[in-house]
């Protein structure tokens, strides 16, 4: 006992809790790797449309989980929706892992891998990529054991923009069959190569896709697991019946008629990534090669005061320095060209001011 008060579970004991870094985002906001802009008009049609009788029912995910499968090739049976990707990464947890068992992470990546890992009796085995950040796909390889049950990679990972092959995924899965492999294709819009065709061929991958990012339903909470049926099973036995709400089932059904929007919204991005890496090149500052909606730069000891800095200016951007093998290096969302323009005024005039030089240049050491 705590005092007068019930203990939790150890592990949830000695859980730090986790706060991503929200709080007055009414700014440019290049740190959270969402949609810069808005969502498909058919979305914000569709919301304002919803009726009391609407609100006032139990949601039913069936009919839409049918159409996202439809629309990828899928039966019904081989997708589930979810409350974003979080919640379906938070499922596998819960239904794969137990004590002595093994989740398998490249780092560094996605950060609720590990927090909804801590959550179980698992433990959590790191392998760390390379100064180039490259996916460690051979020392990737080396770390499995019988132990391990879940090996989670996001392709492209977060926060490097670094991709796997498709070879290397499907090397991964087989070597790994007591293992559920998780594909986490958040991103997946911005690179265009995907797994979800394998999972009638690879009996142990699941692929998430989410619709924070390119369709810009961060809001509504939108994540999506493919697999076959007999690994879904168990998902479905833990994921709560009413875990999609009725505004993000029809706003879904809504953004996924318009794939104009979607078409013309990352075709802006890559060309806004084109623009900024040509500018990244002519300030002199080391960025890593990114797949995603995100470019991961490094800026050095002065990485917390030129966040600071970009804030005061409007922009939002995400230093990355606590995580592993990232000190100095702040993630910068992509979002349209005008965008990357400010973007770009606001980082020259904070690297004058701070006096950031060019001792970093792009190719150096670390
Ligand atoms: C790799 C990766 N997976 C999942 C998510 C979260 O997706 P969702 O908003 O659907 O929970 C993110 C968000 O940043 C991410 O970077």
């Amino acid at each position: 006992m705590l005092g007068n008060w019930p203990e939790p579970r150890v592990r949830v004991l000695r859980m730090p809790e986790y706060h991503p870094p929200l709080g007055n985002r009414d700014a440019l906001r290049l740190d959270f790797n969402e949609n810069t802009v808005a969502c498909s008009s058919r979305v914000v049609e569709a919301l304002a449309a919803l009726t009391p009788a609407d609100l006032t029912r139990y949601p039913e995910r069936g009919p839409v989980e049918a159409l996202a499968a439809e629309r990828l090739s899928l039966s019904r049976e081989q997708v589930v929706l979810t409350n974003g990707v979080d919640e379906a990464i938070h499922l596998l947890c819960q239904a794969y892992l137990d004590r002595g068992d093994e989740l398998l992470l490249p780092t560094p990546t996605y950060t609720m891998y590990e927090i909804y890992a801590a959550g179980t009796d698992a433990s959590v085995v790191r392998v760390q990529a390379d100064a180039d950040f490259r996916f460690p796909f051979e020392k990737l390889l080396a770390a499995i054991t019988p132990r391990t049950r879940m090996i989670a990679i996001a392709n492209p990972n977060s926060p490097t923009g670094s991709v796997a092959t498709r070879d290397q995924l499907l090397a991964i899965a087989a070597a790994a069959p007591q293992a559920i492999l998780l594909v986490d294709e958040a991103y997946f819009h911005f690179h265009g190569e995907t797994l979800i065709d394998a999972i009638d061929k690879v009996p142990n991958l699941v692929v998430a896709r989410t619709f924070s990012k390119a369709y810009g339903l961060a809001g509504l909470r939108l994540g999506l697991l493919a697999s076959r049926v007999e690994n879904l099973r168990w998902v479905r036995r833990v994921i709560s019946p009413y875990c999609v709400n009725t505004a993000a089932l029809i706003a879904l059904r809504a953004a996924l008629e318009d794939n104009a929007y979607l078409e013309e919204y990352v075709g802006e991005v890559l060309a806004a990534r084109e623009e900024f890496v040509t500018q990244l090149n002519r300030l002199g500052l080391r960025h890593w090669p990114s797949a995603a909606n995100f470019v991961l730069v490094e800026i050095g000891p002065e990485h917390k005061r030129f966040c600071a800095r970009m804030k005061a200016a409007g922009v939002l951007v995400r230093d990355r320095s606590a995580d592993p093998g990232c000190d100095g290096l702040v993630r910068i969302t992509v979002g349209t060209r005008a965008q990357m323009s400010v973007s770009t005024a606001a980082m020259e005039a904070a690297l004058t001011e701070l006096n950031i030089g060019t001792q970093y240049t792009y190719g150096g050491e670390r």
